[in-house]
């Protein structure tokens, strides 16, 4: 299968390109495409066949349901049985937005969809391709993260070429994601919003609106075990066997550098993901092919933005480890690290 590219610039310029995208995905076929957390590879959410094609093409376990994308509230009732009060609230204030909503599934989802569970995951993107493609499919969307089974996300086109060329008929290049890291997934079946995976909808805004929001425990402790079938697989892996070096911003420099000079008595080629800060004070001991700045210290929209192509970036150099700077697990923290931990197998250095 051939591959094709096309920048989208402006959706109704090229409404040409999205009614194709829209065939494609209506006739049973799979389109990558942009959204404001990482690229998605979507099929025809009331398509079971169609969405085995995802599992196929990505190499994904069949147990591992998927998310399907909306393009307004009407398409919401076509697949969501019950509407919680609690789901009504975060759909007025973060929809369209990076969140997921869990919610009780009609019917009409193909167990293809849900690996079974009674419950659907329900996601509004707000990125004007993803929004102008679903709503030329004329059905719900369901996509995973566009990657290869166990790659990290990609967030940029290339990055989905990478991974699902022949593999894919088209991908829709909107440019770099917005956010980087995946939705927020929040359980609302209940009266209190769970959170199942953390994203760029973060507990202290959930919490002001929803009051109490809990955590599935499975993310803090790494034994229990997660309500997000997903959370369970060793994802966003590099290539090279990562350690996350994690504490005082200040001290993160001396402690990279003591490892990265005990690793080099090795032999070992070490490449180091970090801020534009530690960067500079490992100065010239790490050559330039082996740093990736992920943003300046603190600045977690640019991290968390920058994290995937970092941890992709390092697939092609020479690098036998790694070694990446942890953040705060404040705010957006929470996704970045959740995303390094589950990169780095939970392997870390606390200094
Ligand atoms: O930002 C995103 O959410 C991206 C873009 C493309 O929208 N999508 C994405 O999909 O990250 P994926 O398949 O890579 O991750 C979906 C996660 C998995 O961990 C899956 O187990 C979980 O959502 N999930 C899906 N349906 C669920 C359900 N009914 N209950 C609990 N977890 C569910
Ligand atoms: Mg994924």
């Amino acid at each position: 299968m051939q591959t094709e590219v096309i920048r989208i610039d402006d959706v109704r310029v090229q409404s040409k390109v999205l009614k194709r995208a829209g065939e494609i995905l209506r006739s049973g076929g799979l389109v990558a495409f942009p959204t404001e957390t990482v690229y998605g590879l979507g099929a025809n959410g009331f398509d079971g066949e169609a969405c085995k094609g995802i599992y196929l093409a990505k190499g994904r376990p069949s147990d591992n349901p998927l998310i399907l994308h909306v393009a307004n509230r009407a398409m919401i009732g076509e697949i969501a049985a019950e509407i919680t009060p609690l789901a009504e609230k975060l759909l007025a204030a973060f929809c369209p937005g990076p969140i997921t909503l869990i919610l009780k599934r009609k019917d009409i989802v193909p167990d293809e969809i849900t690996g079974g569970l009674d419950t659907v995951g329900i996601r509004m993107p707000e990125n004007d391709v993803a929004r102008a493609m679903i709503k030329a499919a004329g059905v719900p969307v369901a996509a995973p993260s566009a990657n290869l089974s166990g790659r990290p996300s990609p967030t940029t086109a290339e990055a989905v070429l990478n991974d699902l060329e022949g593999r894919v008929p088209l991908i829709l290049d909107g440019g770099p994601c917005e956010f980087g890291v995946e939705s927020t997934i929040v359980d609302c079946t209940g009266d209190i919003a769970v959170i199942l995976r953390p994203g760029a909808i973060t507990e202290e805004m959930l919490e002001e609106v929803a009051g109490r929001v809990m955590i599935d425990p499975a993310l803090v402790g790494k034994d229990a075990i997660p309500k997000a079938p997903g959370m369970k697989y060793k994802h966003y892996a590099p290539k090279a066997p990562l350690t996350l070096v994690e504490g005082a911003p200040e001290k993160v420099a001396g402690a990279m550098e003591k490892e990265l000079l005990a690793r080099r008595k090795q032999g070992e080629i070490v490449g180091v993901l970090a801020s534009e800060e530690v960067l500079e004070e490992l100065g010239s001991l790490l050559p330039d092919d082996l740093g990736y700045c992920y943003g300046a210290q603190g600045d977690l929209p640019a991290i968390a933005a920058s994290l995937y192509e970092g941890l992709r970036y390092f697939d092609d150099t020479e690098a036998e480890s790694l070694l990446a700077e942890g953040t705060t697990s404040e705010g957006l923290g929470l996704a970045i690290m959740n995303r390094l931990r589950k990169a780095s197998g939970f392997t870390s250095i606390r200094v």
